[in-house]
């Protein structure tokens, strides 16, 4: 049944239809619990809550499967807009893009041309910008594309899925880029995916301990305490340094947990979506966690 569900949601999150009519919407069905607001301004008001409560964030201006470009073009100017808000509110944080927001379902040297000009403005104010890792169709292009950019920069990164087999192999390749490690939240066939959930959690811990054990910057992104806890008493066992990796959860989720983890002198850093193209984003959380359907229909029938 889970599955079942699972699948149901992470269809709908693909689907370009609904994609494109819930940007008219507006936010509904509670999608508000998860994304900072619409707005610049609404995300700025919690990065400033977050940062004193000595939480840094990561901004995800939302938008995936775009396929003509001047919507990229807009993605990319926004971006950079919002590169400059940071650098003048003088707030912690860094950046996370999606490559197909920014033309690669166009032309991948098109994509890279975009990524560049956010990378010319993000290297300018010193800011960090990560690529998330999309589907598997997808994967090849983003490594492809994040070795064309690290040719001329270094302030990028990206996101390895441990639901890959590969995964290992292309952490080994990626020992000197700062990496974001996550479970992965796409369906992917079992070709090139685990399909068991303690498969995907075992190679979870064994990579981030590999990655922990290495000398490059590492996010651990997962709300999954069982595996926090153990990588807690992996780092004190290791004497690893607190400055060589951040603990990293979604806006919204375990606010708890969150605050207790930089309260215990971890770093932390929330991940903030935020911008009307909410929909593919809110669909993954649903189907990766089914008791957030619950809000969802509190917020139907008691709003
Ligand atoms: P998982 O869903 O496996 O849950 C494990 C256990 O943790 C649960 O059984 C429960 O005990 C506990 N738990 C989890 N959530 C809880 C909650 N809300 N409240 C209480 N208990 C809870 N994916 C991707 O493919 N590409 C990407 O670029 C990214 N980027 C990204 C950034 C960040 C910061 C995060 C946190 C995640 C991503 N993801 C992602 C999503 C990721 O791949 C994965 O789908 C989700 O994080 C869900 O897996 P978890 O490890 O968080 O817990």
């Amino acid at each position: 049944m889970a599955k079942v569900t699972r699948d149901f949601f992470i269809g709908l999150s693909n689907n370009r239809f609904l994609n494109t009519q819930a940007k008219k919407w507006g936010f509904s069905l509670g999608a508000d619990k998860f994304v900072a607001g619409t707005t610049v301004e609404s995300v700025m008001k919690a990065v400033k809550q977050l940062n004193r409560q000595g939480i840094s964030c990561t901004l995800d201006n939302l938008g995936e499967f775009v396929s003509d470009k001047t919507e990229a073009g807009q993605a990319k100017d926004k971006i950079i807009t919002l590169l400059d808000t940071i650098h003048r509110e003088n707030v912690d944080c860094h950046i996370t893009v999606k490559l197909t927001q920014l033309g690669l379902d166009i032309d991948q040297d098109y994509c890279i041309g975009n990524m560049k000009a956010i990378l010319n403005t993000a290297q300018q104010y010193g800011t960090f910008v990560n690529i998330d890792m999309e589907d598997y169709s997808h994967y090849e292009q983003t490594l492809e594309v994040l070795h064309a950019l690290r040719d001329h920069y270094n302030n990028v990164g990206t996101v390895i899925q441990s639901y890959l087999y590969r995964a290992e192999d292309d952490l080994a390749d990626l020992k000197d880029v700062r990496i974001r490690l996550v479970k992965g939240a796409y369906k992917e066939s079992e070709d090139v995916a685990y399909p068991d959930k303690q498969d995907i959690d075992q190679n979870f811990l064994k990579l981030a301990k590999q990655r922990l054990l290495g000398d490059t910057f590492t996010s651990i992104g997962t709300h999954d305490h069982h595996i926090i806890n153990e990588l807690k008493a992996f780092v004190q066992e290791h004497h690893i340094d607190n400055d060589t990796f951040e603990f990293q959860m979604l806006y919204g989720f375990r606010n708890d947990l969150q605050h207790k983890l930089a309260d215990e002198g971890y770093h932390f850093c929330t991940y903030i979506p935020f911008g009307d193209d909410w929909f593919g984003y809110f669909m993954r959380r649903l189907a990766e966690r089914p008791q957030n359907i619950n809000l969802v229909v509190k917020d139907m029938f008691y709003t």
